[in-house]
């Protein structure tokens, strides 16, 4: 690891579940999992916490973990076909990552992580993935992504952030208003001709590929800057979703919502070009 002699605030907590890289900072808290390299816990000082995980979330590396803002690449959902059979949501979320490099100042904490994947993986792949957080007032998660390889690789990804809300059955996002999106649940084009809001199961990915998205809920307001991607997923299981999965909370879906960064349209990395997609939380 690439860092500064003397750390003041990132440390390593270990059990015999999981390790986590804590960052307590004068000007916020932050955890990342040494599994799948995601952000489990970001909270500005004097505000409350912008990101949810379940309860019940599996944390032995066993499972991809239920929160926070796990790491989709290098597909978003199914596996294509050139890699059938393979995990939704692809390799990251379920392999350990390691620390490449620390900066630490007195406004913020900036720390890289590569994803360990096997050998093997690496020579199917031919591609490097690096995320980059930078923690302040704000959290901005980074993914780099390089086609190391001599063909063009087609990839979609997302940053899968789960978002802590005080209730999402009052969230509202108005960005995505008059917005074009893909209904997973119906299998089918439609357009956001109402103001947005959740009262049931969704599972869409918006093209809204524009920096800006306000997600209010109750008397809070987040704002969301984005950047490299050409659209937004947006999920919530509801409560049928929610009780039929064991890893997620009974009643988690009330305080959460999914709004990722992503790149679904289909995406070509030609030999040695690299793609950066990022998602920044303001409180
Ligand atoms: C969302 C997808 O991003 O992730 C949903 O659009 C999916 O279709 C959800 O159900 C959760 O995926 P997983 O693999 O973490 O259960």
């Amino acid at each position: 690891m690439k860092e500064q002699t003397q750390l003041k605030y990132l440390t390593t907590e270990s059990t015999d579940r999981q390790t986590l890289f804590v960052i307590t900072h004068p000007l916020f808290s932050a955890k990342i999992s040494e599994f799948g390299g995601q952000l489990l816990s970001y909270q500005p000082v004097n505000k409350q916490e912008m990101i949810w995980q379940s309860s019940t979330a599996v944390l032995d590396g066993s499972k991809p973990i239920r929160g926070g803002a796990p790491i989709c690449w290098p597909w978003f959902g199914q596996a294509p076909e050139s890699f059938s059979g393979e995990p939704q949501h692809g390799y990251a979320r379920s392999v350990k990552w390691q620390i490449t490099s620390v900066k630490e100042t007195e406004e913020l904490v900036e720390i890289s992580l590569v994803p360990m994947f096997s050998e093997q993986l690496k020579q199917r792949l031919q591609l490097s993935l690096e995320v980059i957080y930078t923690f302040g007032l704000e959290a901005k998660i980074e993914l780099v992504t390089t086609n190391l390889g001599t063909q063009d690789f087609d990839f979609s990804m997302a940053i899968h952030t789960y978002l802590n809300l005080a209730d999402s059955r009052e969230v509202a996002i108005p960005e995505l208003f008059d917005c074009q999106y893909f209904d997973k649940l119906a299998n089918k084009q439609d357009t956001q001709d109402k103001p947005f809001a959740v009262d049931q199961a969704m599972d869409r990915i918006y093209l809204y590929d524009k920096a800006e998205l306000t997600v209010t809920s109750s008397d809070k307001k987040l704002n969301i800057l984005q950047q490299g991607h050409d659209s937004v997923v947006v999920w919530n299981p509801w409560q049928q979703g929610a009780e039929s999965m064991a890893d997620f909370d009974d009643l988690g879906y009330l305080s959460m919502l999914c709004v990722e960064a992503a790149l679904t349209q289909g995406y070509k990395l030609k030999p040695g070009d690299c793609h950066r997609i990022s998602q920044t939380l303001i409180d």
